[in-house]
């Protein structure tokens, strides 16, 4: 198979899959860069990476992923998850490459609990979300030889998260907060890495939208209570409501996604949430 690029490979899924790529004895396949080396807005280098390279797959993990923030930085959000997206799609288009693109969850408005399948109508409540929704509507308009992969609540031992956030949130209180009336469902991204490389190793070139997340539902109570049960961490976890934690942007109250088709299609089995935050855990205090 030819080269794989990754964009964002410099971020939590990019160097997730760079640690799959290397325990799966695959890397010598994959290019992984950073912004400085791969940026998705400049397309006069992005035209002459694509020719270069000629990759078969190109894996966008890049995006603008700053949920409040993006609600006063709308036109570089936009630039970004939207503008970028099309970029990748053009020039996949130009040298004949598959594009997996990462989307997300907050392409739903959550206001029904029950189970999102890829057909359930989107409607973004926050730009964070919209922004990502033009993304996708924009590279299934130019290319058919695409999969986008919608995911949520990514957390690993690897950049940012909820779960990092929790940890260090609790060395400094003694008392918590955390929201319970949000349900979702927390993915491991090293799950949702090695699925991507299932995919790719597959090769089905069965193109279209899919969803992603580990299997369950939780509130951001229940995984911050896990966190600390896990973690053997002793901390006062209130319970708290929407309401009375206003955030710049409105956020899914229920957005538990249906994995059937993703599961069926490339013959995956998908972890428990909590399953997946043991392991985690386990790894995150091997390098801590
Ligand atoms: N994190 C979540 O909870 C979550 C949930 C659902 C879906 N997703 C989606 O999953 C994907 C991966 O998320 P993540 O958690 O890995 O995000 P992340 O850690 O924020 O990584 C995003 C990466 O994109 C890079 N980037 C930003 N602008 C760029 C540009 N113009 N050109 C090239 N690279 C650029 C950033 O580089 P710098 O670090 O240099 O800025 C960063 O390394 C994203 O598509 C996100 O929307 C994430």
């Amino acid at each position: 198979m030819k080269r794989i690029l990754v964009f964002g490979g410099k971020g939590q899924l990019g160097q997730c899959l760079a640690k799959v790529a290397q325990e799966r004895n695959m890397i010598e396949m994959f290019l992984f860069l950073s912004q400085e080396e791969g940026d998705i807005l400049d397309e006069i280098s992005l035209s002459l990476l694509f020719h270069r390279e000629n990759p078969e797959y190109v894996i966008n993990c890049a995006a603008y992923t700053a949920v409040d923030q993006a609600e006063n930085e709308r036109d570089l959000c936009e630039l970004i998850n939207k503008t970028g997206s099309i970029n990748l799609a053009k020039y996949c288009q130009e040298i004949k490459a598959t594009l997996i693109h990462i989307s997300t969850d907050f392409v739903f408005e959550g206001n029904i609990p029950h189970l999102l399948n890829e057909e359930s109508p989107t409607n973004p409540i926050n730009v964070y979300g919209r922004t990502k929704l033009d993304g996708e509507l924009g590279i299934a308009r130019l290319l058919n030889e695409h999969i986008i992969i919608r995911t949520s609540w990514l957390y690993s031992e690897i950049g940012n998260n909820f779960m990092k956030t929790m940890k260090r949130l609790a060395s400094e209180r003694t008392e918590l907060g955390v929201i319970v009336d949000q349900a979702g469902t927390p993915t491991y991204a090293i799950d949702l890495a090695n699925t991507i490389i299932d995919i790719v190793k597959l090769n089905h070139h069965k193109y279209g939208v899919y969803h992603y997340s580990n299997e369950g539902v939780a509130s951001w109570y229940d995984f911050a209570k896990a966190i600390f049960d896990i973690s053997q961490i002793k901390i006062k976890l209130n319970p708290i409501y929407t309401s009375a934690y206003p955030t710049k942007a409105k956020r899914p109250m229920y957005s538990v996604m249906d994995k059937t088709k993703i599961k069926s299609t490339f013959e995956l089995q998908i972890p428990y949430w909590r399953d997946s935050l043991v392991k985690c855990i386990e790894e995150l205090n091997k390098i801590s």
